[in-house]
């Protein structure tokens, strides 16, 4: 017999406040009883999910495939002893290497984003006989030891030292950088060879890796650079480090492409894969090549957890590409192309709006109190989230410290021309006051 739920409708926030830890920014002011395509309820009243969950729900909520997979995996084959393999997981990682350029081939599965990264420093570490890694000075890798340290878009006061030779690179940031060159224009590669000189002059002599998102996401929406990529792996083969591309949230045809790095010509040499990889539920992955697999088992790789290789989300994750290859990726270009178009129109009529940018389903608007300070405005930015949230649509401020004005917009790879237009719509009435 299961436990009756609690009965929040008496006094929810009593319950909340009694019960439950405080882990990052404010909670949502409703209870959440239901979740489908779209959307997300509480009672009658709904809200359309532009961070599709946490950045995790492609397929929307509870996609009737996805549905029909858990009830019959959990019949059939949920969780093994970690050293046993079976159909799934051989099923997914050889379907996730044919979706891949060479010579990445080689898949490890495990559970979280940060988990995922944590063994990709570990197998660099290991690789590289170096420690040392480099990320950049917004990221977000997670919240495991190894990744908090890789992570500099908040959350490292107060927790003591990280793991010795974590060194942070200048994000490139293209609307707000002071790297302009003479004809005004953004100049990244001066940045990024600043950056590099910096590295140099603190590294040890023990580089082992550079971790980076394609998209910097909880760091504001902030796209690399054409071209960027591409120099930055040069930048590490120089030095003999390997390089991580995190695709947590852009993986998976988010930014209208299979996997975001493509847009670059540039093959990590590791790639993680987590949220969307489940599109909800929690399994991640680390791909790399059969070579630095093979050094790394002969080096005694070691990554033994409960969940790797679990049987029940490896089936989940083969439907979720199956639903994506019947056509629901191929379709994200274009709808990204309305969604970006949309907020493009808004900017002409809403001064507020200092930028926009982002690719395919995951745009990011930036809200200053003056274009040419480019002052980002905090506390409008709260007030046009309330609104959003009062008429039906969640689009979150990055909830993170000095954010307040990047909203972050990912609806599900799922939704419909109409919901995209629902979306602007409900944003065009919020930031008008
Ligand atoms: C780019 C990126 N990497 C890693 C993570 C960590 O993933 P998880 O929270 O599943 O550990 C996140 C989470 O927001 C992320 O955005």
């Amino acid at each position: 017999m299961s436990t009756p739920p609690t009965d929040f409708s008496t006094d929810f926030s009593a319950a909340v406040a009694a019960h439950v830890v405080r882990y990052g920014g404010s909670f949502f002011p409703e209870p959440i009883d239901r979740a489908q395509g779209s959307y997300v309820f509480a009672g009658d009243r709904r809200w359309l999910d532009f961070t599709s969950g946490q950045m995790s729900a492609i397929l929307g909520h509870c996609h009737p495939d996805i549905v029909t997979t858990v009830r019959e995996s959990i019949g059939r084959l949920d969780h093994l002893f970690s050293g046993m393999l079976s159909a799934p997981v051989v099923d997914l990682a050889t379907r996730l290497a044919a979706t891949l350029p060479e010579p990445l081939s080689h898949v490890l599965q495990l559970t979280t984003g940060a988990e995922s990264n944590e063994a990709a420093l570990r197998m660099a570490k290991l690789y590289t006989g170096g420690h040392e890694i480099v990320s950049f000075s917004k990221s977000w890798h997670g919240m495991t030891a190894g990744a908090v340290a890789a992570t500099y878009s908040s959350g490292r006061a107060g927790y003591g030292p990280v793991a010795p030779g974590n060194l942070a690179l200048p994000t490139p940031d293209a609307y707000r950088s002071r790297f302009v060159g003479a004809d005004g224009e953004y100049d990244w590669q001066t940045e990024l060879d600043f950056g590099f000189e910096l590295i140099d002059a603190q590294s040890t002599g023990a580089l082992a890796a550079c971790i980076v998102e394609p998209i910097l996401s909880s760091g504001g929406i902030i796209d690399l650079p054409p071209g960027y990529l591409a120099a930055l792996k040069r930048k590490c083969e120089e030095r003999g480090m390997l390089l991580i591309v995190d695709e947590a949230q852009t993986g998976l045809w988010r930014t209208g492409a299979a996997y975001a790095f493509e847009r670059d010509g540039v093959v990590p040499d590791i790639l993680t894969l987590s949220k969307t990889l489940g599109a909800g539920l929690p399994i991640a992955a680390v791909v790399t090549s059969a070579e630095i697999e093979t050094v790394c088992h002969e080096r005694g790789f070691l990554f033994f957890t409960t969940h790797v290789s679990d049987p029940l989300v490896a089936a989940v994750g083969c439907t979720v590409l199956d639903v994506l290859d019947a056509g629901v990726g191929a379709a994200v270009a274009a709808k990204g192309q309305r969604l970006r178009a949309g907020l493009d129109e808004l900017a002409t009529r809403h001064e507020l709006i200092g930028d926009v940018r982002g690719r395919g389903l995951m745009q990011g608007i930036e809200l200053v109190t003056d274009r040419d300070s480019k002052e980002p405005a905090h506390e409008i930015g709260t007030e046009v989230t309330m609104r959003c949230y009062e008429n039906g649509l969640h689009m979150n401020v990055v909830q993170l410290p000095g954010m307040g004005s990047i909203f972050r917009i990912a609806p599900p790879l799922t939704a419909t021309d109409d919901e995209i237009d629902d979306g602007l719509s409900i944003l065009d009435r919020a930031l008008s006051g």
